[in-house]
């Protein structure tokens, strides 16, 4: 595997306040990775820093295995296709004028790229339309198409589908997932909504208050947010033992009167039920949950000690 990102005990304060605080972030090639963090979390900062647009206060940034400086920042650039926060563009212009400029700015040869990336995010019909015109969905897609008119290997996409309707989400989420597996690009894609990200990402890194409190891969957060069931018994050590010895299930977990049976669904719950009132075992209640995300993102936002 490669690596095309890894930031390095990243910081950057400004007077009192740490806003990004010693983030060691680790993207490997083709991945999508989810950067997620409430509003203010500091998603935007670390952008600025890993696109050197801003100097950090601490801590480096390494780009495609080679640490950045100031010299050979822009070899880097080149390969890098980003959008922070709201995309700027002409608002007088056409969708197709604004990327025209961008061409010649960035140096690209072929005028047909224009029309590569318009189709790519099906603005092709609306390309001659005044962008002041567009939706904000379009100018999302837009500010993909102009990140990726010089056929960058890395994009870095700051909050895309912030604001957006429901129909808007999934057109940029559709993009963005056909854009990693049909073009072969890495992406960091930035939100603070957890679910919008969710489906489109195989990786995703949770900031908090400027620190990186878990970086995870797709399958780990999915085992996480399987379904479990939970009870509440008269006796928890002999409700184990008992389905221990049934069902040969390990993962259970005790909190209280309540005993957490990690992994088990509907019908599985059924069985257990059954095994515990069979064994005389008073079940006062009995029910299958499925943890999302989002419920995990705040148990462990919880968990860094300090209130949201
Ligand atoms: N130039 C600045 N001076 C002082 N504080 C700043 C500056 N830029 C950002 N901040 C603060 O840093 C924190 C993180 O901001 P930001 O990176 O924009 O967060 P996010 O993108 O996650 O919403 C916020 O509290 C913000 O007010
Ligand atoms: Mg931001």
């Amino acid at each position: 595997m490669k690596t095309i990102l890894q930031t390095c005990d990243l910081t950057k304060k400004y007077k009192d306040a740490t806003v990004v605080n010693g983030v060691n972030i680790h993207i490997e090639k083709g991945e999508v990775y989810g950067f997620i963090g409430q509003n203010g979390a500091g998603k935007t900062t670390s952008i600025r820093l890993i696109l050197n647009l801003l100097n950090p206060t601490g801590g480096h940034v390494e780009l495609f295995g080679e640490k950045v400086t100031n010299q050979n920042i822009y070899k880097h650039l080149k390969k890098i296709g980003s959008i922070i926060e709201i995309p700027g563009f002409y608002s007088n212009l056409s969708g197709q004028e604004n990327l025209e400029i961008h061409r010649v700015l960035m140096n690209v040869k072929d005028k047909a790229e224009i029309n590569r990336v318009l189709e790519l995010v099906n603005l092709k019909d609306e390309k001659n339309k005044k962008v002041k015109n567009y939706s904000l969905g379009m100018k999302q897609r837009l500010g993909i198409a102009r990140a990726m008119l010089h056929d960058p290997d890395f994009l870095i996409l700051d909050e895309p589908t912030n604001g957006l309707d429901p129909k808007g989400i999934v057109e940029v989420r559709d993009l963005i997932v056909e854009i990693a597996k049909n073009h072969g690009k890495t992406i960091f894609v930035s939100s603070h909504i957890l679910a919008e990200v969710e489906k489109m990402v195989s990786k995703i890194g949770i900031l908090h208050r400027g620190r990186l409190l878990e970086e995870i891969d797709k399958q780990e957060f999915q085992n996480k947010s399987k379904k479990q069931s939970i009870y509440k018994v008269s006796d928890v050590n002999e409700s184990m033992k008992l389905i221990q010895k049934q069902f040969n299930i390990n993962q259970m977990t005790v909190d209280g009167d309540m005993l957490i049976v990690k992994n088990s669904d509907e019908h599985m719950n059924g069985l257990i039920t059954k095994l515990l009132v069979e064994n005389n075992i008073t079940v006062k209640e009995s029910k299958v949950v499925t943890p999302s995300l989002e419920e995990f993102f705040i148990k462990l936002t919880e968990e860094s000690g300090e209130a949201i």
